[in-house]
């Protein structure tokens, strides 16, 4: 059942999505899309302006997806803002909102999934095996549902980024894949769903991981250029800090996210922290 509410479509069911995409192409627009698991924040919005840059219809999907989600994550406790992030997505432009229920995505278990090979093998993929296989899959199917012409993913998410660059190339997906910056709260942290579970002293915790980043960028800028030195100081940042986790900090290329041992303009740093029982990541582009 479609609702529309003044310019927003909300549509739950695949058959009719895809008759209202195949119309609007026939009528000659140009899909783009933005997959989200909700929970909208800023830099989800930024998505949707660069996806209404690309495009002339911008298909918004929320759907938490619970292939990726090992069991005793957090796919249970994921934030689920349905009417909040209707009004945001309306708000900002969104044409088409796609809210398919798991029924409707995973109407069996999938017995063919998408691998992501090595670039998902280290750093999030050795934290959270299946973690990437579980988003590819899932991002595979929904390009083949919306078959857009553009695809907007944020920065934040930088080894999502470079699976899914890598499953767009190697599988032949007609779309051009778009990143966006990330955004970011006045004292640094990284926007992030997962940001509604910190309150109070782990709130204040969770801005060390951007602080790290920042400061091995600093010193890159004045001339290191050995990963290893450069690691080391955002580590030292890290470490001993009671009620916060590191899980890592590295330097690596952000195509293949190899480790890189000397950095060159262009390579990432990325880092993973636990507080309390958030998991939370960012990067940044040297
Ligand atoms: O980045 C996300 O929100 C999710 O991993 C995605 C791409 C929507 C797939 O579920």
């Amino acid at each position: 059942m479609a609702s529309t509410a003044s310019s927003l479509q909300t549509i739950a069911g695949i058959t009719e999505l895809r008759a209202t995409l195949s119309a609007a192409r026939a009528a000659g627009r140009r899909i783009a899309f933005v997959p989200t698991m909700g929970a909208l924040h800023e830099g989800h919005l930024t998505l949707i302006d660069t996806a209404r840059a690309a495009g002339d219809l911008v298909v918004m999907s929320i759907f938490v997806n619970p292939l990726q989600f090992a069991p005793g994550e957090d796919y249970q406790r994921y934030p689920r803002v349905l009417a909040e992030d209707t009004l945001l997505a309306e708000q900002r432009g969104v044409d088409v909102l796609f809210t398919p229920s798991r029924e409707e995505i995973y109407g069996q278990t999938p017995v063919v999934t998408v691998h992501p090979g090595n670039i998902g093998k280290e750093w999030e993929g050795t934290a959270r095996p299946q973690h990437f296989e579980g988003v590819l899959t899932v991002v595979a199917k929904l390009f083949n549902i919306v078959e857009p012409a553009v695809a907007v993913f944020g920065q934040k998410d930088l080894q999502q980024v470079a699976v899914v660059k890598a499953m767009v190339r190697d599988l032949d997906f007609p779309l051009e894949v778009l990143v966006v910056p990330i955004v970011r709260e006045a004292d640094g942290l990284a926007m992030s769903s997962r940001n509604r579970f910190l309150a109070g002293k782990e709130r204040e915790l969770a801005t060390m991981l951007s602080k790290a980043l920042f400061k091995l960028r600093g010193t890159f800028a004045g001339g290191e250029r050995r990963a290893s030195a450069l690691e080391a100081v955002g580590w030292r940042m890290l470490e001993r800090l009671p009620g916060l986790t590191p899980r890592y900090l590295a330097a690596v290329s952000p195509a293949t996210f190899q480790r890189v041992n000397i950095v060159q303009p262009g390579d990432a740093a990325i880092g993973a922290i636990r507080v309390g029982d958030t998991r939370l990541i960012d990067n940044i582009i040297f």
